[in-house]
């Protein structure tokens, strides 16, 4: 890590980070942070750029020394070696953990969402959370990089965004690492929590990722992505509802708990299976996934379900991933109504899909 000090012009902070393969260059003018990412080769470049043109001077933290490097009078670059004073963190190592967000060192943004402390280390209550978004955005990923998007900027969604952990994950993955312009927009009822995140928003200049108070039934509006991550109960059909009347070109989720069917299932042949609550919810909430699937595969998607995350993180673990293919299922279609009957299902908000 290198930290820039004495500033002598409008930046009044600057660090140059490595993340995964890029080096990113993050600085901040009037609270806002602002972020460069350029490759190996041009590291020394940058820094040499910055002594001269911002800052006096510059500590590079090694586990070995501390160099600090700094300009006299006559504008000549001089370096220093001293201990180190800090351990540095190997993202390299964090890689190897299948961390595509590495924590608060290099995303600031998850102390303010209360995942990482002041030093940016996760914390222990921030961790599952820490772990669910690293896991959902690996599986985002692999179907992401699948598709074909015409737009210049490519827009995603995240209905029932909560306290926008995934939202702000997604955005920083999605433009500061990978380097795809992206407007991306979470929703949620809660407004006091949406007014907290459009000021975080801001705070790191991520000017293509803003929050909506809302109910996400109304949302109406074009979009090639949808995510939703443990919306509750029929909030995940509503969800699926709205990413496919909008027209969704890949759409994530994982849902949350589900209430409507286990009110309402009855067979008798399957009687003294369901004759247990805790069988009988977790039937449930396979014959309530079975059904969203078969919903979304008569509209034209193509669906796979995989494991999010292992059960110690959550124990709501399964994840739909559907990418539009344009081919309706007839079958599904027909398996999906004859589910219905054979449970005597009437009420059942994955209709509106
Ligand atoms: C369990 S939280 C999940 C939040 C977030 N996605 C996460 O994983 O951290 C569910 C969220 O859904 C929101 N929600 C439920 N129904 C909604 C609706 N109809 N419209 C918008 N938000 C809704 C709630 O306000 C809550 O914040």
């Amino acid at each position: 890590m290198v930290a820039f000090g004495k500033s002598t012009e409008k930046m009044d902070k600057a660090r140059i980070r490595r993340i995964n393969d890029v080096f990113q260059l993050e600085y901040f003018t009037d609270n806002k942070a602002f972020h460069k990412n350029f490759d190996g080769d041009n590291v020394i470049q940058q820094i040499r750029k910055l002594i001269l043109t911002s800052f006096k001077e510059c500590i590079i933290y090694t586990n070995e020394y501390d160099i600090v490097i700094f300009r006299n009078k006559n504008n000549d670059l001089i370096k220093r070696r001293h201990k180190p004073t800090k351990s540095v963190v190997n993202t390299t190592h964090d890689k190897q953990k299948n961390h595509l967000i590495n924590d608060g060192r290099e995303a600031m943004f998850l102390f303010d969402l209360g995942i990482c402390d002041k030093d940016g280390v996760v914390t222990d209550k921030g961790n599952k959370k820490f772990i669910q978004i690293n896991r959902f955005i690996q599986l985002f990923d692999h179907a992401f990089s699948k598709i074909s998007f015409n737009n210049e900027k490519i827009r995603v969604v995240d209905f029932c965004c909560g306290k926008g952990y995934l939202t702000f994950s997604l955005y920083h993955y999605l433009q500061n690492i990978k380097n795809i312009q992206t407007k991306i927009t979470g929703i949620d009822l809660k407004s006091d929590v949406i007014n907290d995140l459009n000021r975080i928003s801001k705070k790191y200049n991520m000017t293509d990722l803003d929050f909506i108070s809302g109910d996400i039934k109304t949302y109406d509006d074009s979009l090639d992505v949808a995510v939703g991550l443990h919306a509750c109960d029929v909030a995940t059909d509503i969800f699926l509802s709205s990413a496919v009347r909008n027209q969704a070109k890949l759409i994530i989720s994982v849902p949350c708990c589900q209430h409507q069917l286990f009110r309402q299932i009855n067979n008798k042949d399957l009687k003294p299976m369901l004759a247990y609550g805790l069988q009988k919810d977790r039937f449930t909430e396979m014959l309530t996934n079975t059904l969203r699937v078969l919903a979304l595969r008569a509209k034209g998607y193509s669906v796979d379900i995989v494991e999010f995350t292992s059960i110690e993180h959550t124990m709501k673990n399964v994840l739909i991933r559907a990418i539009f293919t344009g081919i309706l299922d007839k079958e599904a279609e027909s398996e999906y109504k004859k589910l219905k009957v054979m449970f005597s299902i009437t009420d059942f908000e994955g209709d509106s899909i």
